[in-house]
């Protein structure tokens, strides 16, 4: 990925799927002086995020595309991503898989963060399967997005231990706290 040059910070998107505290992370982040990216829009498949409050709390652009016809719906955020000059792409809690001619269109400059230490528990309910094989610790990783499903190259982990007390939905809220430190720093080792 390119060095941020000047003062210009890179246009980025948004997507989310749900209630948008990495989002709301971002956005905060993105304020700073230091950070390298603005967040120019909100993209999200469903109008049900609570996350898209965002949108109108910090006075971003927001868009909604329902899937219906995954090809279509990807040549429409294309369309809609050129026409606002977004250069690069965060994924934040999306639970949509991207097709590989999107990444391609968008010459891979799109990251994500998925709540394990990868590749161990790619896809959903990480926690429960964390749980379950009573591993010592659980952990975050954010990574460029490839055609294969968390399967792209690591940008950076954080990792925690695992406590006695500790359930699915108490490891969640412990995982999503490192989430909001592990995002921005992997942005700023990206471009940095
Ligand atoms: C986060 O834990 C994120 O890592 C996870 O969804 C949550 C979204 O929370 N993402 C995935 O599971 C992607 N496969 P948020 O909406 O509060 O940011």
């Amino acid at each position: 990925m390119e060095k941020l040059t000047g003062l210009k910070k890179i246009k980025t998107a948004v997507f989310i799927s749900g209630a948008g505290s990495n989002l709301k992370n971002l956005i905060e982040f993105s304020q700073k002086k230091n950070s390298p990216i603005s967040i120019n829009l909100i993209i999200s498949n469903t109008n049900k995020a609570e996350g898209l409050k965002y949108a109108h709390k910090f006075n971003i652009k927001k868009k909604i595309f329902c899937y219906q016809n995954n090809k279509v719906i990807e040549k429409n955020i294309l369309i809609f991503l050129k026409k606002h000059k977004i250069n690069f792409i965060c994924l934040a809690g999306f639970m949509k898989i991207l097709s590989s001619s999107f990444i391609n269109k968008f010459n891979h400059k799109i990251i994500n963060i998925h709540p394990s230490l990868l590749p161990k528990y790619k896809g959903l309910n990480t926690h429960e399967r964390a749980m379950r094989n009573k591993d010592k610790f659980a952990g975050c990783t954010v990574h460029y997005v490839a055609a294969k499903l968390d399967s792209g190259k690591i940008i950076m982990q954080k990792k925690i231990k695992i406590a006695a007390k500790d359930n699915a939905i108490s490891l969640a809220k412990n995982v999503l706290k490192i989430e909001h430190k592990l995002y921005p720093e992997a942005i700023l080792k990206i471009f940095g």
